[in-house]
Protein backbone atom coordinates (compact mmCIF):
# COMPACT_ATOMS: atom_id res chain seq x y z
CA UNK A 1 0.00 0.00 0.00
CA UNK A 2 1.84 3.04 -1.36
CA UNK A 3 1.42 5.83 1.73
CA UNK A 4 2.41 9.15 2.16
CA UNK A 5 4.39 7.61 5.45
CA UNK A 6 6.34 4.94 3.12
CA UNK A 7 7.73 8.53 1.21
CA UNK A 8 8.45 10.37 4.29
CA UNK A 9 10.13 6.85 6.18
CA UNK A 10 12.05 6.99 2.69
CA UNK A 11 13.27 10.70 3.10
CA UNK A 12 13.72 9.98 7.03
CA UNK A 13 15.79 7.33 6.40
CA UNK A 14 17.62 9.06 3.63
CA UNK A 15 18.57 11.98 5.74
CA UNK A 16 19.53 10.06 9.23
CA UNK A 17 22.02 7.76 7.07
CA UNK A 18 23.43 10.91 5.22
CA UNK A 19 24.03 12.53 8.76
CA UNK A 20 25.28 9.02 10.19
CA UNK A 21 27.78 8.33 7.67
CA UNK A 22 28.92 11.80 7.66
CA UNK A 23 29.62 11.93 11.18
CA UNK A 24 31.04 8.48 11.36
CA UNK A 25 33.70 9.37 8.55
CA UNK A 26 34.33 12.82 9.00
CA UNK A 27 37.99 13.31 10.76
CA UNK A 28 38.87 17.52 10.56
CA UNK A 29 36.60 19.95 8.85
CA UNK A 30 36.06 18.27 5.34
CA UNK A 31 32.98 15.92 4.78
CA UNK A 32 33.90 12.55 3.94
CA UNK A 33 31.69 13.13 1.29
CA UNK A 34 33.94 15.78 -0.31
CA UNK A 35 37.32 13.67 0.53
CA UNK A 36 35.83 10.08 -0.67
CA UNK A 37 32.94 10.59 -3.54
CA UNK A 38 32.41 7.26 -4.24
CA UNK A 39 30.46 7.36 -0.41
CA UNK A 40 27.68 8.86 -2.14
CA UNK A 41 26.95 5.64 -4.13
CA UNK A 42 26.97 4.04 -1.16
CA UNK A 43 24.58 6.35 0.36
CA UNK A 44 22.00 5.83 -3.16
CA UNK A 45 22.52 2.43 -2.77
CA UNK A 46 21.44 2.40 0.61
CA UNK A 47 18.70 4.52 -0.25
CA UNK A 48 17.41 2.32 -2.94
CA UNK A 49 17.62 -0.87 -0.72
CA UNK A 50 15.19 1.13 1.06
CA UNK A 51 12.83 1.72 -1.62
CA UNK A 52 12.68 -1.60 -2.59
CA UNK A 53 12.14 -2.81 1.03
CA UNK A 54 9.04 -0.46 0.74
CA UNK A 55 7.97 -1.76 -2.32
CA UNK A 56 8.23 -5.53 -1.12
CA UNK A 57 5.94 -4.70 2.18
CA UNK A 58 3.99 -2.92 0.06
CA UNK A 59 3.22 -6.01 -2.41
CA UNK A 60 3.29 -7.81 0.12
CA UNK A 61 0.39 -6.49 2.46
CA UNK A 62 -1.53 -5.82 -1.04
CA UNK A 63 -1.30 -9.42 -1.59
CA UNK A 64 -2.55 -10.11 1.92
CA UNK A 65 -5.09 -7.63 1.52
CA UNK A 66 -6.62 -9.40 -1.33
CA UNK A 67 -6.44 -12.58 0.08
CA UNK A 68 -9.47 -11.99 2.79
CA UNK A 69 -12.66 -12.52 2.10
CA UNK A 70 -14.87 -9.61 1.48
CA UNK A 71 -15.85 -9.67 5.35
CA UNK A 72 -12.56 -9.21 6.40
CA UNK A 73 -11.91 -6.80 4.07
CA UNK A 74 -14.63 -4.38 5.35
CA UNK A 75 -13.80 -5.02 9.14
CA UNK A 76 -10.11 -4.54 7.87
CA UNK A 77 -10.92 -0.90 5.70
CA UNK A 78 -13.51 0.07 9.20
CA UNK A 79 -9.84 -0.84 11.45
CA UNK A 80 -7.97 1.40 8.94
CA UNK A 81 -10.40 4.16 8.49
CA UNK A 82 -10.89 4.15 12.77
CA UNK A 83 -7.37 4.86 12.63
CA UNK A 84 -7.03 7.78 10.34
CA UNK A 85 -9.43 9.28 12.63
CA UNK A 86 -7.54 9.24 15.62
CA UNK A 87 -4.34 10.15 13.80
CA UNK A 88 -2.97 13.38 15.75
CA UNK A 89 -6.52 13.23 17.44
CA UNK A 90 -4.88 15.09 20.55
CA UNK A 91 -3.16 17.72 18.46
CA UNK A 92 -6.78 18.30 16.93
CA UNK A 93 -8.59 18.76 19.98
CA UNK A 94 -5.79 20.55 21.59
CA UNK A 95 -5.42 22.68 18.68
CA UNK A 96 -9.38 23.20 18.52
CA UNK A 97 -9.34 24.33 22.76
CA UNK A 98 -6.70 27.04 21.82
CA UNK A 99 -8.75 27.86 18.73
CA UNK A 100 -11.75 28.47 21.45
CA UNK A 101 -14.08 27.67 18.45
CA UNK A 102 -17.66 26.22 19.15
CA UNK A 103 -19.28 23.59 17.69
CA UNK A 104 -21.87 25.10 14.86
CA UNK A 105 -24.87 24.50 17.43
CA UNK A 106 -23.36 26.50 20.30
CA UNK A 107 -22.46 29.43 17.97
CA UNK A 108 -24.89 31.89 19.14
CA UNK A 109 -22.86 32.26 22.31
CA UNK A 110 -20.07 34.10 20.78
CA UNK A 111 -22.19 35.65 18.01
CA UNK A 112 -21.68 39.50 17.47
CA UNK A 113 -25.38 41.87 17.70
CA UNK A 114 -24.75 43.53 14.25
CA UNK A 115 -26.32 41.98 11.20
CA UNK A 116 -25.30 43.40 7.68
CA UNK A 117 -28.10 42.10 5.13
CA UNK A 118 -28.05 38.82 7.18
CA UNK A 119 -24.35 38.45 7.10
CA UNK A 120 -23.03 38.15 10.77
CA UNK A 121 -19.77 37.97 12.64
CA UNK A 122 -18.47 35.41 14.89
CA UNK A 123 -16.41 36.53 17.87
CA UNK A 124 -13.84 33.94 17.46
CA UNK A 125 -10.76 33.58 19.71
CA UNK A 126 -7.46 34.37 17.54
CA UNK A 127 -5.53 31.33 16.14
CA UNK A 128 -3.18 30.17 18.50
CA UNK A 129 -0.27 30.25 16.73
CA UNK A 130 -0.79 33.60 16.19
CA UNK A 131 -1.64 34.94 19.15
CA UNK A 132 1.44 32.94 20.97
CA UNK A 133 3.72 33.81 18.21
CA UNK A 134 2.47 37.88 19.01
CA UNK A 135 3.12 37.34 22.88
CA UNK A 136 6.21 35.58 21.98
CA UNK A 137 7.71 39.08 20.16
CA UNK A 138 6.96 41.27 22.81
CA UNK A 139 8.72 39.19 25.18
CA UNK A 140 11.44 39.37 23.08
CA UNK A 141 11.00 42.79 22.60
CA UNK A 142 11.39 43.39 26.03
CA UNK A 143 14.42 41.10 26.59
CA UNK A 144 15.94 43.09 23.50
CA UNK A 145 15.32 46.73 25.07
CA UNK A 146 16.36 45.72 28.52
CA UNK A 147 19.42 43.98 27.18
CA UNK A 148 20.35 46.28 24.41
CA UNK A 149 19.00 49.47 25.08
CA UNK A 150 19.83 49.65 29.07
CA UNK A 151 22.36 47.32 29.79
CA UNK A 152 24.19 48.12 26.45
CA UNK A 153 25.05 44.40 25.98
CA UNK A 154 26.80 45.28 22.92
CA UNK A 155 26.33 47.31 19.71
CA UNK A 156 26.39 46.12 16.24
CA UNK A 157 29.66 47.90 15.44
CA UNK A 158 31.40 45.40 18.73
CA UNK A 159 29.40 42.70 16.58
CA UNK A 160 31.01 43.83 13.65
CA UNK A 161 34.51 43.91 14.81
CA UNK A 162 34.01 40.16 17.05
CA UNK A 163 32.48 38.90 13.36
CA UNK A 164 35.94 40.27 11.77
CA UNK A 165 38.29 39.18 14.39
CA UNK A 166 36.96 35.60 14.13
CA UNK A 167 36.53 35.71 10.23
CA UNK A 168 40.50 36.50 10.36
CA UNK A 169 41.11 33.79 12.69
CA UNK A 170 39.09 31.19 9.84
CA UNK A 171 41.81 33.11 7.06
CA UNK A 172 44.69 32.29 9.27
CA UNK A 173 43.57 28.21 9.94
CA UNK A 174 42.19 28.17 5.99
CA UNK A 175 45.76 29.84 4.83
CA UNK A 176 47.76 26.76 6.47
CA UNK A 177 46.08 24.51 4.84
CA UNK A 178 46.06 26.31 1.10
CA UNK A 179 49.40 27.97 1.80
CA UNK A 180 49.31 26.20 -2.06
CA UNK A 181 46.86 28.57 -3.41
CA UNK A 182 48.90 31.67 -2.99
CA UNK A 183 49.63 33.93 -5.74
CA UNK A 184 51.29 37.43 -6.06
CA UNK A 185 47.93 39.39 -5.07
CA UNK A 186 47.50 36.74 -2.38
CA UNK A 187 51.05 36.35 -0.82
CA UNK A 188 52.19 37.54 2.43
CA UNK A 189 55.26 37.35 3.69
CA UNK A 190 55.16 33.80 5.56
CA UNK A 191 57.24 34.13 9.04
CA UNK A 192 56.91 30.28 10.06
CA UNK A 193 60.62 29.22 11.25
CA UNK A 194 59.47 25.82 9.23
CA UNK A 195 58.53 28.49 5.47
CA UNK A 196 62.31 30.24 6.48
CA UNK A 197 64.00 27.06 6.40
CA UNK A 198 62.28 26.01 3.32
CA UNK A 199 62.78 28.82 2.16
CA UNK A 200 66.17 29.22 2.78
CA UNK A 201 66.79 25.47 1.28
CA UNK A 202 65.39 26.53 -2.05
CA UNK A 203 67.62 29.96 -2.14
CA UNK A 204 71.06 27.96 -1.45
CA UNK A 205 70.17 25.35 -4.02
CA UNK A 206 68.94 27.48 -6.49
CA UNK A 207 69.43 31.38 -6.21
CA UNK A 208 72.71 31.63 -4.64
CA UNK A 209 74.50 30.96 -7.89
CA UNK A 210 73.47 34.05 -8.81
CA UNK A 211 72.49 35.97 -6.30
CA UNK A 212 75.56 34.63 -3.54
CA UNK A 213 74.70 33.03 -0.45
CA UNK A 214 73.89 35.48 1.57
CA UNK A 215 72.08 37.70 -0.98
CA UNK A 216 74.92 40.47 -1.61
CA UNK A 217 74.61 39.99 -5.73
CA UNK A 218 76.54 38.44 -8.61
CA UNK A 219 75.35 37.66 -11.75
CA UNK A 220 72.46 38.76 -9.96
CA UNK A 221 71.25 41.85 -8.21
CA UNK A 222 71.85 42.84 -4.53
CA UNK A 223 69.10 41.49 -2.45
CA UNK A 224 69.91 43.16 0.44
CA UNK A 225 69.29 46.71 0.29
CA UNK A 226 66.42 48.77 -0.15
CA UNK A 227 66.63 48.82 -4.23
CA UNK A 228 64.46 47.13 -6.86
CA UNK A 229 65.07 46.35 -10.45
CA UNK A 230 61.44 45.51 -10.41
CA UNK A 231 60.08 45.86 -7.52
CA UNK A 232 60.19 45.62 -3.57
CA UNK A 233 57.98 43.84 -1.37
CA UNK A 234 56.88 40.36 -1.24
CA UNK A 235 54.21 40.76 -3.75
CA UNK A 236 56.75 42.13 -6.26
CA UNK A 237 59.64 39.88 -5.56
CA UNK A 238 57.13 37.03 -5.46
CA UNK A 239 55.51 38.04 -9.08
CA UNK A 240 59.39 38.12 -10.31
CA UNK A 241 60.83 34.78 -8.93
CA UNK A 242 57.41 33.70 -10.49
CA UNK A 243 57.48 35.01 -13.95
CA UNK A 244 61.48 36.22 -13.99
CA UNK A 245 63.17 39.01 -15.04
CA UNK A 246 63.41 41.35 -17.82
CA UNK A 247 64.27 39.73 -21.23
CA UNK A 248 67.53 38.59 -21.88
CA UNK A 249 69.41 39.23 -18.04
CA UNK A 250 69.46 35.83 -16.79
CA UNK A 251 66.41 35.49 -14.17
CA UNK A 252 64.48 32.78 -15.19
CA UNK A 253 60.46 32.41 -14.43
CA UNK A 254 60.49 29.89 -11.50
CA UNK A 255 56.81 28.75 -12.20
CA UNK A 256 57.37 25.73 -13.49
CA UNK A 257 60.08 24.60 -11.04
CA UNK A 258 58.70 26.00 -8.40
CA UNK A 259 55.49 25.01 -6.72
CA UNK A 260 53.27 28.69 -5.48
CA UNK A 261 54.26 27.95 -1.59
CA UNK A 262 57.74 27.60 -2.78
CA UNK A 263 57.72 30.65 -4.34
CA UNK A 264 56.32 32.55 -1.65
CA UNK A 265 58.79 30.98 1.07
CA UNK A 266 61.88 31.79 -1.04
CA UNK A 267 60.20 35.29 -1.39
CA UNK A 268 59.88 35.39 2.18
CA UNK A 269 63.76 34.04 2.59
CA UNK A 270 64.98 36.98 0.18
CA UNK A 271 62.97 39.68 1.80
CA UNK A 272 65.12 38.43 5.64
CA UNK A 273 68.08 39.71 3.64
CA UNK A 274 66.64 43.57 3.78
CA UNK A 275 69.51 45.93 5.67
CA UNK A 276 72.26 42.55 6.14
CA UNK A 277 74.32 44.59 4.58
CA UNK A 278 76.99 41.70 4.08
CA UNK A 279 80.49 42.27 2.94
CA UNK A 280 81.13 42.08 -1.05
CA UNK A 281 77.66 43.37 -2.22
CA UNK A 282 77.07 44.17 -5.13
CA UNK A 283 76.57 47.77 -5.87
CA UNK A 284 72.36 48.86 -5.71
CA UNK A 285 70.68 49.00 -8.47
CA UNK A 286 67.52 49.75 -9.91
CA UNK A 287 64.87 52.23 -7.63
CA UNK A 288 64.74 52.78 -3.65
CA UNK A 289 61.64 51.27 -2.65
CA UNK A 290 58.94 52.09 0.06
CA UNK A 291 56.33 49.74 1.26
CA UNK A 292 52.94 51.21 0.59
CA UNK A 293 52.22 50.16 3.74
CA UNK A 294 54.63 52.23 5.50
CA UNK A 295 53.48 55.31 2.86
CA UNK A 296 50.22 54.60 4.09
CA UNK A 297 51.72 54.86 7.84
CA UNK A 298 53.66 58.46 7.45
CA UNK A 299 50.51 60.25 5.65
C1 LIG B 1 71.10 32.56 -13.68
C2 LIG B 1 71.26 33.47 -12.61
C3 LIG B 1 70.07 33.67 -11.67
C4 LIG B 1 69.47 32.76 -10.91
C5 LIG B 1 69.74 31.25 -10.80
C6 LIG B 1 68.47 33.45 -10.14
N1 LIG B 1 68.47 34.76 -10.46
FE1 LIG B 1 67.32 36.18 -9.65
N2 LIG B 1 68.07 37.52 -10.92
C7 LIG B 1 69.06 37.29 -11.85
C8 LIG B 1 69.22 38.46 -12.66
C9 LIG B 1 70.21 38.63 -13.78
C10 LIG B 1 68.30 39.40 -12.20
C11 LIG B 1 68.01 40.81 -12.76
C12 LIG B 1 66.81 40.69 -13.69
C13 LIG B 1 66.51 42.00 -14.40
O1 LIG B 1 67.30 42.90 -14.31
O2 LIG B 1 65.44 42.02 -15.01
C14 LIG B 1 67.59 38.79 -11.11
C15 LIG B 1 66.60 39.41 -10.37
C16 LIG B 1 66.04 38.89 -9.26
C17 LIG B 1 65.17 39.60 -8.40
C18 LIG B 1 64.71 41.01 -8.57
C19 LIG B 1 65.77 41.94 -8.06
C20 LIG B 1 65.40 43.39 -8.23
O3 LIG B 1 66.25 44.23 -7.95
O4 LIG B 1 64.27 43.67 -8.63
C21 LIG B 1 64.80 38.73 -7.39
C22 LIG B 1 63.88 39.02 -6.23
C23 LIG B 1 65.46 37.48 -7.66
N3 LIG B 1 66.20 37.59 -8.79
C24 LIG B 1 65.33 36.37 -6.89
C25 LIG B 1 65.80 35.13 -7.28
C26 LIG B 1 65.48 33.90 -6.61
C27 LIG B 1 64.56 33.78 -5.37
C28 LIG B 1 66.08 32.93 -7.29
C29 LIG B 1 66.02 31.45 -7.00
C30 LIG B 1 64.72 30.84 -7.07
C31 LIG B 1 66.82 33.53 -8.36
N4 LIG B 1 66.61 34.88 -8.31
C32 LIG B 1 67.65 32.84 -9.22
C33 LIG B 1 69.75 36.13 -11.99
C34 LIG B 1 69.43 34.94 -11.40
Amino acid sequence: MRSIASYFRILIFAGISLYFLNWIGTSGDVSIFINQPWLWSIWGGLIFFHISCEICLAAISRVIYNSLNLEAKEKYDARIALKKANQFVWIKIYYKALLGSKNIEEESEIILDHNYDGIQELDNDLPPWWKYGFYFTIIFAVIYLVRFEIYNDYNQDEEYELAVAEAKIEIEEWKKTAKDLVDENSVILLTDASDFNAGKDIYLNNCAVCHKSDGGGGIGPNLTDNYWILGGGIKNIFKTIADGGRNGKGMIAWKNDLKPLEIAQVASYVMSFENTNPLESKKSEGEIWKDAESLKEKK
